[in-house]
């Protein structure tokens, strides 16, 4: 694969056998900022690929939103038998690691970790730890706030497909009732969508009401919809998964949806409207950001936020102009911000 980036840091962790990557893609606009993604994978080129492109998505995040910060992610990848007792450890010592770096890299919540989390790795590495509990000074989860964005980016899609923003009696299906999903969902119920979801734990989504239903996880790319929103991992839009697809657009949550570049010309072949990931899911970023690094208040976050639904309505008039997919369209606004160098 690819990349463009400045370097990757490692460091194996060796009391836990956890590989502890940071990956610096761009420090263009400002410091190397995004989250901390802990998982396991099955070796250590496949966590370094991941880091490698989550970085990226981060520097068009950040570029496309106007914030001046660089795209950077953390990825602790963790061996398959983790035990939650090695857990603080291993934060502490990341978070010494953040400290190590004096301001290269700032972090934050991402899949797999929570505000509680960011509050170890604050132990030790403050004051480069975003998304910390409200009760250790922080801004708390960034999951509601991506929901926001993510949710106005669908008002922008309807808008754009059926001539209103409303949502009442829009079919939406969502992957994942996880961080993101569970808020996203409530905020679709409020709009009175029709709403139903998937999830590969039976666990997750447990305490939503009887009005959603629930999809099997292997159906849920072919089940008929206005809007399929992915809010669990990246790569599910691809050469598989796109001529099942029996939804008008893509809008969700997911970092890095399209497997690959050419996925956004296979979605706009099959005329399925796309709203770029890192356009539609930049909420969570920029409303943690903004409070904690430039002193927002709750509501002007919330302004900021909801104004991703006007970028995602203006990268869709970019790419109708233009005769380009939506993604191409995103990828040069935030391209021309990143060359000259200020947001
Ligand atoms: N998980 C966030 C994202 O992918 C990263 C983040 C959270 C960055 C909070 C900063 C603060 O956009």
């Amino acid at each position: 694969m690819s990349w463009n980036g400045v370097e990757i840091l490692e460091r194996d962790d060796a009391e836990t056998g956890a590989t502890i990557l940071i990956a610096i893609h761009s420090e263009r606009l400002g410091p190397a900022t995004g989250g901390t993604r802990m998982k396991s994978y099955p070796d250590r080129d496949a966590a370094r690929r991941d880091a490698m492109r989550l970085s990226e998505g981060m520097t068009y995040k950040w570029a496309a939103a106007g914030f001046p910060r660089g795209g950077g992610k953390a990825v602790l990848a963790v061996p398959r038998d983790f035990r939650s007792a090695d857990r603080p450890g291993l934060l502490r010592r990341f978070g010494r690691f953040v400290k190590e770096l004096e301001g290269r890299f700032w972090t934050g919540a991402d899949v797999g970790t929570s505000a509680e989390d960011m509050d170890v790795i604050a132990e030790e590495g403050a004051p480069y730890v975003f998304s910390r509990t409200p009760a250790k000074g922080g801004a708390g989860g960034s999951g509601t706030w991506t929901a926001i964005g993510v949710a106005a980016s669908i008002e922008a899609a309807c808008e754009r497909l059926f001539g209103s923003r409303s949502l009442a009696g829009r079919s939406i299906v969502i992957q994942g009732a996880g961080s993101v999903g569970i808020p996203l969902m409530d905020l679709l119920a409020a709009g009175r969508a029709r709403i139903a979801f998937s999830d590969v734990s039976p666990e997750a989504g447990r305490a939503l009401g009887p009005a959603i239903e629930r999809v099997p996880p292997e159906n849920v790319f072919e089940r008929p919809c206005d809007v399929f929103a992915p809010c669990a991992l990246g790569g599910v839009l691809n050469a598989e998964t796109i001529p099942r697809l029996k939804c008008r657009a893509v809008v969700g949550s997911a970092n890095n949806q399209l497997g690959a570049a050419e996925d956004a010309d296979r979605l706009a072949a099959r005329g399925i409207l796309y709203a770029p990931d890192f356009i539609a899911n930049a909420g969570g970023a920029i409303a943690i950001t903004g409070i904690e690094a430039l002193g927002w208040t709750r509501d002007r976050a919330e302004r900021e936020v909801r104004a991703i639904g006007d970028t995602v309505a203006h990268v869709f008039d970019i790419a109708e102009r233009e005769r380009i997919t939506p993604d191409a369209a995103a990828r040069r606004l935030a391209e021309e911000r990143l060359e000259r160098g200020r947001v």
